[in-house]
C-alpha cells in the first residue's frame, strides 16, 4: 500500500529570536493516511497546503505494513530486518513484547534521526511528540523534548507543545517528530467506507490547518520545513478474504502474537520445554477456491489457496493431519 507524503514550505532558518540557528524540520505522521485520502473536497486544508508546497504522489511503506516498523524505518532509513522492529508485538525470549524499550533496541547500531540530531550537538535539539520509539534513549541519548504516546492527549495541544519546543529559550528544537494515531484506529474498527472514517479524515485535515495557523501565529511558517506523511495505507477487507485459522488448527497450547500481515505462533511459553506441544490439525478439505477481490469488490483472480506449514523442529511443535 502507498502513503501520502508532501513537503510544504521549504526555507532555511534565519537567526531570529530564540529559535534554533540550525535548519528546522517538523515531521508529522497521520497513521494510515493513504495517499489518495487527500483531495480538494475531502481535505481542503491538506489540499491547499499541497498546492503551496511540494507533493509526492506517494511513499512506499515497508513490509510488514505495521505502525511501529514503518515509523522506525522513517526514523532510521533502514528496513525492519535491520532495525529489528518486526511488528507492533513480537514474541521472543519466551514472551510477547509490545511497545517497549526492548522492542526498539534489537540493533544498537541503528540510531534514529532524532538521536543523531541530538548527538550532533552545537545547539541541536530534538523533540518527539508521541512518535513510536521517540522517547527512548538510543546509545544513551534521549531527545531533549519528549512526550510518550497518550491517546487522551488533545490533538491541538500536541501541536501547541510541539511548537513550544521550537521556541524553547534554553534548548530550541531543530527537529520535531509529531504523531497522530488516526485515521488508523477508526479504520480498523469501522473500515474506510464508514461515515465515521470520513469524519476522522476531516479531523486530520482540521489538525493540519491548526498546525499551519499556529506556525504562522508564531512566525515559524517560513522557517520550519514541514513534512506531512504517513506510515502505510489501509483498505477494507472483504469477508471472503478473511481466513479463520481456528478452522485449521487448535491453538489452545500455543502463544499467538499478531494477526496480519504476519502472525507468530509458538508453543505455549508456560509449558515444560520437553513436553510442550502446539497441536496443529490441518484439514486440507477446508482449503479451496478463494476469490481475491479488490477494494471495490471486483474479482482480481480466483485461485486455490492451500496452507503451507513450515515450522522449525526446534520449536518442538507437533502437527498431524
Ligand atoms: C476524496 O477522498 C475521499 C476519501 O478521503 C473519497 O471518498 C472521495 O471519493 C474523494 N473524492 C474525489 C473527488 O476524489
Ligand atoms: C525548555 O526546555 C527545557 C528542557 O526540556 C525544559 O526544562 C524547560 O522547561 C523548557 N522551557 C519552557 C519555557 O518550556
Ligand atoms: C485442543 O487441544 C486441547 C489440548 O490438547 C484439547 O483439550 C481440546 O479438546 C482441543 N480442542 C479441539 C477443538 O480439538
Ligand atoms: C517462559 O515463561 C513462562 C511464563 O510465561 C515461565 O513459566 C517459563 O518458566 C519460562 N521458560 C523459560 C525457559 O524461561
Ligand atoms: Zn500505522
Amino acid at each position: 500500500m502507498l502513503s501520502l507524503a508532501f513537503i510544504c514550505l521549504s526555507c532555511f532558518l534565519n537567526l531570529v529570536g530564540s529559535i534554533s540557528k540550525h535548519p528546522s524540520v517538523l515531521v508529522v505522521s497521520f497513521d494510515a493516511f493513504r495517499y489518495d485520502f487527500l483531495n480538494k473536497s475531502a481535505t481542503p486544508n491538506l489540499y491547499a497546503l499541497s498546492q503551496i508546497g511540494v507533493r509526492a504522489d506517494y511513499i512506499r511503506n515497508i513490509f510488514p505494513t505495521k505502525t511501529f516498523p514503518n515509523h522506525f524505518s522513517i526514523g532510521t532509513g533502514v528496513y525492519a530486518e535491520d532495525h529489528g522492529v518486526l511488528a507492533n508485538h513480537v514474541f521472543y525470549n519466551n514472551r510477547s513484547h509490545g511497545y517497549s524499550y526492548d522492542l526498539f533496541h534489537y540493533n544498537d547500531d541503528v540510531v534514529p534521526i532524532w538521536t543523531l540530531n541530538e548527538k550532533a550537538g552545537q545547539g541541536r535539539h530534538s523533540g518527539s511528540m508521541m512518535w513510536p520509539g521517540g522517547e527512548f534513549a538510543y546509545q544513551g541519548v534521549t531527545p531533549t523534548h519528549a512526550v510518550r504516546y497518550d491517546q487522551s492527549f488533545d490533538w491541538n495541544k500536541r501541536v501547541d507543545v510541539a511548537i513550544s519546543w521550537f521556541l524553547n529559550e534554553t534548548a530550541p528544537a531543530n527537529l520535531v517528530m509529531l504523531y497522530f494515531e488516526e485515521p488508523d484506529f477508526i479504520g480498523h474498527r469501522h473500515g474506510v467506507d464508514d461515515p465515521l472514517f470520513r469524519d476522522e479524515i476531516r479531523h486530520c485535515d482540521r489538525t493540519a490547518k491548526y498546525l499551519q495557523d499556529q506556525l504562522e501565529a508564531h512566525n515559524l511558517h517560513d522557517k520550519v520545513n514541514v513534512f506531512l506523511l504517513s506510515d502505510h495505507g489501509m483498505v477494507s477487507v472483504a469477508q471472503d478474504r478473511i481466513i479463520d485459522l481456528n478452522k485449521f488448527a487448535n491453538f489452545s497450547r500455543c502463544d499467538v502474537v499478531g494477526t496480519s500481515p504476519v502472525m507468530q505462533i509458538s508453543a505455549l511459553a508456560s509449558l515444560d520445554p520437553f513436553t510442550k506441544r502446539c497441536k496443529f490439525s490441518w484439514n486440507v478439505k477446508e482449503t479451496g477456491n478463494s476469490k481475491i477481490k479488490s477494494a471495490n469488490g471486483e474479482n482480481l483472480h480466483t485461485k486455490t489457496v492451500s496452507l503451507h506449514l513450515r515450522v522449525p523442529n526446534e520449536l518442538n511443535l507437533q502437527y498431524f493431519s
